[in-house]
Order: C-alpha cells, then sequence, then structure tokens
C-alpha cells in the first residue's frame, strides 16, 4: 500500500471512531487504540509533510499562537470578494473581553437570541400567541435541551469545514476557526458535500471533563473556573489553539443558518436528522410533541434528569416544527416569534454570608458552615452552604459579612462559588475564630503538617464525634442499623444513654422502657430499632472493622484488613509493619490503625462489642496467606461467556488473588475473554501470562 493510500485510510478510520463517539455515541474501540491509530497517522504525516491536508484529523492538536496584530481571514470566498471583508472588519467595534487581535466574523444569516420563559404561565400564553396568528387549534413542536454553552456557527463549504466563529453580538462574532479545529466532536468534513451550509449550535463541556480540568488546575495552582459554561468558554477563547486542544470541549448542533447546494427539510426535526446524517452530533434529548400540555411534560422530565445528564443545561427550548409557520411567525428584534427558552429556576443566586458557623465531624475534623441570608435557589430556599476547609476559604477570599454568590446544582450541597466584594483583608480563619479550642469539647485543636483540616483532639471524648462515630457506626454499609438517625443518636448521646457503640448492645442501658420514653419514640419504634439493633449483631469482619471509624480506614481497606488478617484476634495483634504488608494499605493508613489499636479504650469497647453478641461467621477466618491465590494479581479483560466478570472477580477474590483493573509490570495474570482490546496488548507487551476463557476455568478447576 502506497503512503498516501494508508494515510487516508488512517484518517478514514480515525473520523470514522469520533464519529461513532461523539455522533452516534457509541465508541467501538477504548481510547488507547485510538491514540494508536492517532500517532501513527501524526508519524506518517510527520515523515510525508507534503501530504498534510488541512482537515486531518491530526490537525485538532492546535497550532501556533495567533499572532498579536489584527488580522482579518475572510474565509467564505464568494459570498465575501478578497478586500471587502478586511475593510468591513476594520470598522467593527472589538468585542469587550477577548483578545483584540482576534479578527471578527460577519455572520451571513444573523444569530439569533431567544426569548424567555420562567412560569408554565408564560409558556401556554406563548402557545396562545401561536395558535392565535396561525389560526390553528394545536401546533406540532420540536422540543430539546437548553445547552448552557457557547453558541458557535460552523460553515462548511463543500463539506469541508471551513470556519468557525462565536455569535459576537448576533451579527458579528470572533474567529475561533482554529481553535474550534482542535475540538473532536466538530466533524472536519461532512459526510456529504453541501456546497455552502452554516451549522448553529453550542460548545459546552462535559461535566466530568470540567470536573478533572478543574482538578488538574488546582495541582498546577492554577485558577479554577466557576462552571462548565465559564471552563468552555475560556478554553474556546484563547490565542494559543494548543490550550484549547488540550481542554475537553464538546459540541452539539441545534439548527441550520444559511443553506446552499442542497434542499432542506421542511420541519426543523427532520433538519437535526439531517445534521446527525451528515455526521453532526446532535443531542439525543429532543422530540416532537404537540401543544402546550407536551411542552410542560418536556420540561417536567428533563428537569428530572438533569442532574443524571453529562452535561450542564439551564433549561429547554420549544420551536414550531413546521418551517413554513416559522416564516409565517417571523421575529421581533433579535428573537423568533416562533421559539422561547423555558428556563429552569436560577442555579446561583447572590446573598450575603451572616455567619460561619464551625462544626467538628466524625474524625474531628473542623468544618465551616456558612449560614447564608436565605436566598431562593435552583428552586428551593437555601440558608446553609457547604465551606469545606482553610483551603477553600482562603482560594475564594471569604468573610462574614461578604456579598457571595452561592450555587445550588441538582441534589447537590449548595456551595459558595465566589465572593463579590474581593478584597485584600485576610480571609476568615477557623483557628482564629474557635480560639484554638474545640467549639463543642473545649479540647485543643491541632493541625498535622501535610494538612489543611484543623481537628479537635478530643476523640470520644467530644460528644460531637461521638455522635458522627455512632452514625458511622450505625451506617448501612457498616452495621446497617436501620432507624438509628441523626436526630435518635443526639437525643440518645445527650441524654448520656449511649456514650459508645458497646451501648448500643447493653440493654440495660439501651433497653425497651428508656428507648420508648424518648422524644417522638413511642413502644412500637422503640420496638422496631431493638430489632434492627439485634439484627445487626451478625455481620462480618469487614463490616465490623469499617464500624470503627478509624480514620483512613474505609470500606474497601476494611474489606482487604478482613481477608489478610482473617480474624479479629489477628487484626489486634498487629503492628504497623505487619499491616503494611495489607495490599494498598501504605505508611498513613497503617498508622492510623495502629494509633487506634493502641489506645484502650478502644480495645475495650471492641471487647464490649463481642461480649454482648456482635459475630460474624467463621468461614471468613481463614489468612489469605494460606489460600491458593494470595499474593497473585489478575485482571480481567474482554467478554467471558460462563460467567460474568463480577462472578470471576469474586471466585478470584475468595482465592485471595487481588483483581485490579489495569495491566502492570506487578500482575500475575491477565484473563482475556473475547474482544479484549487494549489490556491484552499491554500484558503481551510487558510480557504478563495471558489465560483465555478455557484456561482461566481449568485453572479454577485444579484449586
Ligand atoms: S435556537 C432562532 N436551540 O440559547 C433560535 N438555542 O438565548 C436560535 N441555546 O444563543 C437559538 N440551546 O446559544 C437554540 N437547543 C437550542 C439551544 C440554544 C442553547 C442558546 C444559543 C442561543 C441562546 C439564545
Amino acid at each position: 500500500m502506497d503512503m498516501a493510500t494508508r494515510i487516508a485510510q488512517l484518517r478514514d478510520e480515525i473520523e470514522q471512531h469520533n464519529y461513532r463517539y461523539y455522533v452516534l455515541d457509541t465508541p467501538a474501540i477504548p481510547d488507547a487504540e485510538f491514540d494508536k491509530l492517532f500517532r501513527e497517522l501524526q508519524a506518517l504525516e510527520a515523515q510525508h509533510p507534503e501530504l498534510l491536508t488541512a482537515d486531518s484529523p491530526t490537525q485538532r492538536v492546535g497550532g501556533k499562537p495567533l499572532k498579536s496584530f489584527a488580522e482579518v481571514r475572510p474565509r467564505h470566498g464568494a459570498a465575501e470578494p478578497t478586500g471587502a471583508g478586511v475593510a468591513a472588519s476594520h470598522l467593527l467595534p472589538q468585542t469587550a473581553g477577548f483578545a483584540s487581535n482576534v479578527s471578527k466574523v460577519l455572520h451571513r444569516t444573523q444569530m439569533l437570541s431567544l426569548n424567555n420563559a420562567f412560569s408554565e404561565d408564560e409558556v401556554r400564553a406563548f402557545d396562545v400567541r401561536i395558535r392565535e396568528a396561525l389560526g390553528i387549534a394545536e401546533v406540532e413542536y420540536a422540543v430539546e435541551p437548553k445547552f448552557d454553552g457557547l453558541a458557535i456557527t460552523l460553515t462548511y463549504r463543500d463539506g469541508v469545514f471551513v470556519q468557525g466563529a462565536t455569535r459576537g453580538d448576533g451579527s458579528t462574532g470572533e474567529d475561533v476557526t482554529e481553535n474550534l479545529r482542535t475540538v473532536r466532536a466538530i466533524p472536519l468534513r461532512l459526510s456529504k458535500p453541501v456546497a455552502d451550509v452554516e451549522v448553529r449550535g453550542e460548545v459546552l463541556m462535559f461535566k466530568r471533563d470540567f470536573a478533572k480540568l478543574n482538578g488538574e488546575q488546582r495541582a498546577k495552582g492554577e485558577k479554577e473556573f466557576a462552571n462548565p459554561r465559564n471552563a468552555a468558554a475560556g478554553s474556546l477563547r484563547q490565542l494559543d489553539s494548543r490550550i484549547t486542544a488540550s481542554r475537553h470541549l464538546s459540541f452539539f448542533a441545534y439548527g441550520i443558518g444559511l443553506c446552499e447546494g442542497v434542499a432542506l427539510p421542511k420541519r426543523h426535526d427532520q433538519q437535526l436528522a439531517l445534521l446527525h446524517n451528515w455526521g453532526v452530533p446532535v443531542a439525543q434529548q429532543h422530540r416532537v410533541v404537540c401543544g402546550v400540555d407536551g411542552l410542560l411534560k418536556f420540561y417536567r422530565e428533563i428537569g428530572a434528569q438533569r442532574a443524571a445528564l453529562p452535561f450542564d443545561i439551564d433549561g429547554v427550548v420549544y420551536k414550531v416544527n413546521d418551517i413554513a409557520q416559522q416564516q409565517q411567525l417571523g421575529f421581533v428584534s433579535r428573537a423568533p416569534r416562533w421559539a422561547i427558552a423555558h428556563k429552569f429556576p436560577a442555579e446561583e443566586a447572590m446573598t450575603t454570608l451572616l455567619d460561619i458557623e464551625v462544626q467538628v465531624g466524625r474524625t474531628g475534623a473542623l468544618t465551616p458552615v456558612a449560614r447564608l441570608a436565605p436566598v431562593f435557589v435552583g428552586g428551593v430556599t437555601v440558608a446553609n452552604a457547604t465551606l469545606h476547609n482553610q483551603d477553600e476559604i482562603n482560594r475564594k477570599k471569604i468573610h462574614i459579612g461578604d456579598t457571595v454568590v452561592v450555587r445550588r446544582a441538582g441534589d447537590v450541597i449548595p456551595e459558595i462559588v465566589r465572593v463579590l466584594n474581593e478584597n485584600d483583608i485576610p480571609p476568615y480563619n477557623i483557628s482564629d475564630a474557635v480560639k484554638g479550642v474545640c467549639p463543642v469539647c473545649g479540647s485543643h485543636v491541632a493541625k498535622q503538617t501535610d494538612e489543611s483540616v484543623w481537628r479537635c483532639t478530643g476523640g470520644l471524648f467530644c460528644p460531637a464525634q461521638r455522635k458522627q462515630a455512632l452514625l458511622h457506626f450505625a451506617s448501612r454499609r457498616a452495621m446497617n442499623i436501620e432507624g438509628l438517625g441523626d436526630k435518635l443518636v443526639e437525643q440518645l448521646v445527650d441524654s448520656g444513654i449511649v456514650n459508645t457503640p458497646a451501648d448500643l448492645y447493653d440493654s440495660a442501658q439501651c433497653g425497651l422502657p428508656v428507648l420508648a420514653n424518648l422524644e417522638r419514640m413511642g413502644e412500637k419504634s422503640a420496638l422496631n430499632l431493638l430489632e434492627a439493633i439485634g439484627h445487626s449483631k451478625r455481620t462480618t469482619l469487614a463490616r465490623f472493622i469499617y464500624a470503627l471509624g478509624v480514620r483512613n480506614v474505609g470500606e474497601a481497606t476494611a474489606k482487604d484488613l478482613a481477608q489478610y488478617f482473617g480474624s479479629l484476634d489477628n487484626l489486634l495483634a498487629a503492628d504497623v509493619e505487619s499491616l503494611q504488608q495489607v495490599r494498598d494499605v501504605g505508611p498513613v493508613v497503617a498508622q492510623s490503625m495502629a494509633d487506634f489499636l493502641a489506645e484502650a479504650h478502644n480495645r475495650e469497647v471492641i471487647a464490649q462489642l463481642r461480649a454482648s453478641g456482635v459475630y460474624w461467621p467463621e468461614h471468613e477466618q481463614r489468612r489469605v496467606a494460606e489460600l491458593p491465590f494470595s499474593g497473585k494479581t489478575f485482571v480481567l479483560t474482554g467478554t467471558l461467556v460462563a460467567l460474568t466478570r463480577e462472578q470471576a472477580k469474586e471466585k478470584l477474590e475468595a482465592l485471595g488473588a487481588k483483581v485490579s483493573g489495569s495491566v502492570s509490570k506487578k500482575t500475575d495474570y491477565v484473563v482475556a475473554g473475547a474482544e479484549a482490546g487494549s489490556k491484552l496488548d499491554k500484558a503481551q507487551e510487558l510480557g504478563v501470562a495471558v489465560l483465555d476463557e478455557q484456561q482461566f476455568l481449568a485453572l479454577l478447576e485444579t484449586i
């Protein structure tokens, strides 16, 4: 095969994968495979620069930064004869906020805005206006999400992407072609060589990509973005397209501007389907509905899905579906009469930070909580917001009395996004505020050098920690005592009935007469609670360890400890060194566990719990070191036929193996089912033993 053919083939294949990933939402190969194809293409193009083309997918990695002088690049050809675009552009005002050296683009069809509706009544009024203007009884609407990103327009000539621009003021936008080229969701070539078309849509950043980007920004000590929309805007409006390329932006189309060379279908939903056929990403959450009831039903449905959607939306958009009817309705100033955005209640609102209260968590961490002047945001009234820790307060420069922006998204705990009256006064300081002592028990507070968290040193002497410890002990994934919630724990601790988890099982202290006398209790609830406490006695060693609430010992570590030591006595006899023998247990976790076990009162509580009948079945009590696969690490990949991966994992773990998600030099076996991908390659590369399903089953049989 000659070089040009191979290059063409690779480009095709890569664009095909982009299409499957972004348009069809069904990726066919793992990212690593994609990267391999990409690197091969890059290498071939580097060897043969004469074969490089502008629409090669490798051109998505960003080019040289724009120079610092105004440069106007008319790309519309026939629509903008040489010279005219340049002259006109120099007369255009610069748009604030964007580097002044970026060239302007005159949109050939206006980029409109939308009128908003904030209530059902406004939506009903919209529907009435449409029906009256058209003189019909019921209207067919195309309904879709309102993406919370940045509007852009993409120009394709003969099916090739030639120019992309922001909305700007609707008539003129900024030329961001080079940056948009780096966005993998934007096809560089349409599947049809349409003569001249403007694709309208929204650039946005998926929530997961936003979280990742902010994590990276934090790690680099750089400014974090307030929300995915700002992150998308900041990433697109870059002079250096290599920065845009390094950010993971996405794109959804919602319409067509000018179009020459093909006759467009007569309905909006059909136009979206056409875009999809051309290979342009269209979000799947769009539909055709009838009448106002259909509109409101869609609003509620999308509202319910909102938090779970991978991207932010700020409402839904209703559009008259029939294009002829759209034309009949026309525009008022810059907004069409035939469409409206039905907005969700705002997720951000401004309010005053009245006070900061310091709460004490299970492990003694002092947690600042913001008390706010109540404000309606995201559909509910918010009066409290989390402030996380001192680092967060410093980063956001927060003081009591500040005017702040509060955000509440979905079910997420409200948080302060930023302070509006930023100043240089030192931010609120937790340790100063509590004067060095725990606000609950008066023990002194301390901070480890490598931590940003102040902690009360009172341990279980501190009622706040005691309450949290009890709640953790009773929680579902620990001892699972149904019905033991925070109000009850509060009463039990404050009245001195329960001081340690062991007291829960002591019928003299925590029996029926005492419980039934508590506020909001009564005999029936008390009996239920006692039954739940009784049930919880039968547990597993892993749950028991987790329930103890040792710092840094989460559920996974508790399982590892239980599996390794096999019995509680073995664990109680462990020292820091032997604890570190457990897989995934490093020095910090081992030290936490050892510190916990070194406390006489902790051992006493454990002894009391056992004495009161807390137990776990014996079969667990086999030391992992004695198991056939102990010390062996397996990786499962591909599809297995005889059993699910989860079942295979359970079997292996029961035999003492560790099952890991990624292949490394430490991997002992890779079990490769059908269609195994990059993990199999990696295993072969590293010389790790590979078992196919038959060999794997045979191995299990021999045990
Ligand atoms: S249609 C003629 N559809 O909302 C109507 N716009 O407030 C033009 N937007 O600038 C826009 N999702 O950036 C339309 N599904 C959607 C949209 C959408 C988000 C944005 C768009 C526009 C703004 C108007």
